[in-house]
């Protein structure tokens, strides 16, 4: 079957559609993958999809999700094999919604006390992501974020590796030194240390001064290779974990216009000083707080401190997040605001994150179910994937 040039590919009718700053009733058409009108009011086409009155919103944009290690490694010790793992990854991140995404892959290893379970495995990694998605093999689209650790060994061979055709998205600084930002709380940082990797006492002793000591030897040199390879790459470069309005005074002058987590009132205060957007985790929000003791989500969010919230480490938490930021504002579009338009913004995707014609036909149909939104459809370039 053959369509005409002028025929739309798909119209999505009788939705609540939701737009920058109102919803409308009405349909959406969409033809050869973007959306080419919106049409307020009932339609009259007999191949339209009654949309049963939902929501429609544009299509989930995440930028900071480490979902895909806990596919690779599914139990402690156990690898499984990579294509299964991005595969499933993909299709998890669809069914929540989600039509594009930064994988977030850490570079920069510590070797000596065997806390990293993987090593240096982001090059590789991504190497089979790319692959993987130049085949044509994903449902949405991905894009790599490296997470650059100061507190490292390797930082600036491993970024070496990567090339400006490996279409970095998001570069982000990351230092994870017990003591301070995420982890100035020492007994979180052992609760989280001994959960995750289960060393004895002396083990977590001799790790903590393994890592402050490579800190004061590498850190610096690290902090400014990790700006350095951002412009190299041309990806946007990112804060992490920023905790004084000293340390986003410093992200400010490296160029940072994207703060994930600032882990206080005060961080994420001079975030906006500086004219950079803060994002927070949807976990952080749903809890009720931050595991690692850091500000609440909630508390930046009536504030008007919140700007993108990022599912972290539960994909599902993206959409429920903001149907949570859509009861505490009251106000729909600005809650989808966080997890589409501004995110498309901060991460420079200027073809998707609103219903807009001409824009990517990345879409979701949403049933507002009082206890968590539901999804009943996606769809990526204007093909359902969910
Ligand atoms: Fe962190």
């Amino acid at each position: 079957m053959s369509v005409t040039p002028s025929s739309p590919d798909l119209i999505l009718a009788n939705a609540r559609l939701v737009l920058g700053d109102e919803v409308i009733h009405g349909a959406l058409h969409v033809r050869d993958g973007r959306i080419a009108a919106i049409d307020p009011g009932p339609t009259a086409a007999a191949d339209a999809i009654d949309c049963d009155g939902d929501l429609l919103i544009p299509g989930l944009i995440e930028l900071h999700t480490d979902n895909l290690e806990r596919h690779m490694q599914p139990r402690p010790g156990v690898d499984w094999p990579h294509m299964a793992a991005i595969l499933a990854h993909d299709g998890e991140l669809a069914s929540t919604g989600i039509t594009t995404v930064f994988d977030a892959m850490r570079v920069g290893s510590v070797f000596k006390t065997g806390s990293n379970r993987y090593g240096a495995y982001a090059r590789a990694l991504s190497q089979e992501l790319l692959s993987i998605r130049a085949a044509g093999l994903l449902r949405i689209s991905h894009f790599l974020h490296l997470r650059a650790e100061v507190c490292s060994e390797t930082l600036t061979a491993e970024l070496a590796e990567f090339t400006p055709e490996d279409r970095v998205g998001i570069l982000s600084i990351m230092d994870h030194t017990p003591g301070q930002r995420q982890f100035r709380d020492m007994t979180k940082f052992r609760n989280y240390v001994q959960g995750k990797h289960r060393l004895s006492e002396a083990e977590l002793s001799a790790h903590v001064d393994h890592l402050t000591a490579t800190r004061a030897r590498l850190g610096d040199a690290h902090e400014a290779e990790a700006v350095r390879n951002a412009g190299r790459l041309g990806a946007v470069l990112a804060s992490h974990d920023d905790t004084t309005e000293a340390q986003v005074a410093v992200s400010h002058g490296h160029g940072v216009r994207l703060a994930e987590f600032p882990t206080t009132r005060v961080a994420a205060e001079a975030c906006h000083g500086h004219g950079i957007a803060v994002m927070m985790g949807a976990p952080n929000l749903i809890r009720g707080g931050s595991h690692s003791g850091n500000v609440a989500a909630q508390e930046l969010a009536e504030t008007g401190l919140l700007d993108i919230l990022s599912s972290d480490y539960v994909p599902s938490s993206l959409m429920t997040g903001a149907f949570r930021l859509a009861q505490l504002w009251d106000d729909l579009p600005r809650a989808i605001r966080t997890v589409t338009a501004t995110p498309a913004e901060a991460a420079g995707l200027s073809d998707r994150g609103r219903l807009a014609p001409g824009l990517l036909a990345d879409l979701v149909r949403v049933h507002p179910h009082p206890s968590v939104p539901v999804v009943r459809g996606v769809w990526s370039h204007g093909r359902q994937v969910a």
